[in-house]
């Protein structure tokens, strides 16, 4: 790997973006860092502590920088689309947060532009880069499973979290948001094989008490081509005091010649204290008793980051600079778990079966 040869360039300096740029500063192959986010604050500060070389509340000054290379897309999933086509205009490679937007359409701009401009984006979806998943793909790619019959994942987080996340933007639901994750792992263990009919079923709660139009709890039942039949099911209305720092979850796999079953509720590091542990998601929010890790980016740890993020960030940077293959998913898989969230949305919503590919 030659040195220093990226200059990256994160947009929004939130939550994510802060472990992206923090990651991207400490890359041997990042030599320029440039920042921007609409929070002239958020901006300033992130860029004070990486270090930065640029920082600004322009995202194109930050995504046209002639220093500039790559660009790392880190804002609400609602404003994905302005950053991500610029930098792909100019011909920079573009890392997403996901899901792509929170609309079909704003999802199909974006593909639109990597076809017009030939470019290249990956979407962030880190459940593939934790080690139990991208094991479970490759035990899946040897034939362990055989063929697939169908699966179950579902994914448990306390209204903590949710509560977080709706402020940002009310439309980005559970479903949309987060069991995102778990239909790209289910549909990445069945590539090839798409969606073709999805049946779901949802419960309001608190959040409608709350004032949101968000249910509490979803379940559906999503058929693929060949009639493997896949469960996957959220609720992010636990108590707010459980003690998941982000998500417990369970994902199986059930094959004519194996069986896999990934128990990630993260019950195996328990932490009791009196002082209180901390959430890196929701400031201020303490609870004594935590399953240690369930926050799904990872931790921070003797002076470095460990986890799926950690790995995901590095494993894109190496990418640029190797050339050699990576994991990330591609725009086209992408569309097609967002198409899915939808279609069960639309499913819970009307209680009717929902057919794909959705008439848009
Ligand atoms: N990969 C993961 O583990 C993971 C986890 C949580 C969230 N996400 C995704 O990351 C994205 C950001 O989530 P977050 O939790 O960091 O949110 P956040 O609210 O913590 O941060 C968003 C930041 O973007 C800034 N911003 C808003 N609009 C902007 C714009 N138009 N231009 C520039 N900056 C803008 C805000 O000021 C804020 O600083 C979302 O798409 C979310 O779904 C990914």
């Amino acid at each position: 790997m030659k040195r220093k040869e990226l200059g990256v360039a994160v947009i929004g300096a939130g939550r994510i973006g802060t472990l992206r740029a923090r990651l991207a500063a400490r890359h041997p192959a990042v030599g320029f860092l440039a920042i921007a986010d609409i929070n002239a604050d958020a901006a300033r500060t992130l860029a004070e502590r990486t270090d930065a070389d640029f920082h600004s509340t322009d995202n194109n000054a930050a995504i046209e920088h002639p220093a500039v290379n790559a660009v790392i897309v880190s804002t609400p999933e609602h404003e994905h689309v302005a950053p991500v086509c610029r930098a792909l205009e100019l011909g920079k490679p573009v890392l997403m947060e996901k899901p792509l937007g929170l609309t079909l359409a704003d999802a199909d701009q974006i593909l639109d532009t990597v076809k017009k401009t030939n470019g290249h984006l990956r979407i962030g979806y880190i459940r593939r880069f934790k080690r139990c998943f991208a094991r479970a793909k490759q035990q899946v790619l040897d034939g362990h499973l055989g063929k697939i019959a169908g699966g179950t994942a579902r994914v448990y987080n306390t209204r903590a979290q949710a509560f977080e996340i709706l402020k940002r933007n009310p439309e980005a639901t559970p479903v949309i948001d987060v069991l995102t994750y778990f239909v790209d792992l289910m549909l990445w263990f069945n590539a090839g094989n798409p969606p073709v009919e999805v049946v779901a079923r949802s419960q309001t709660g608190v959040f409608k008490k709350a004032g949101y139009k968000v249910d509490d709890l979803t379940w559906a039942i999503v058929t693929l081509a060949d009639g493997a039949i896949i469960n996957l099911g959220i609720s992010y209305a636990l108590p707010s005091n459980y003690p998941i720092l982000g998500q417990s979850d369970r994902v199986e796999l059930l094959g004519e010649d194996g069986t896999m079953i990934i128990d990630d509720d993260h019950r195996d590091h328990q932490l009791y204290s009196e002082k209180g542990s901390g959430h890196a998601y929701v400031p201020g929010h303490k609870i004594n008793f935590a399953f240690s890790g369930s926050n799904p980016s990872g931790d921070w740890a003797l002076g470095d980051y460990w986890g799926p993020l950690g790995n995901e960030t590095r494993s894109w940077l190496d990418h640029l600079v190797t050339g050699n293959p990576t994991a990330h998913a591609t725009p086209a898989e992408a569309r097609l778990v967002l198409e899915t969230t939808v279609a069960i949305e639309r499913a819970a919503a009307s209680g009717e079966r929902v057919r794909l590919p959705l008439e848009t």
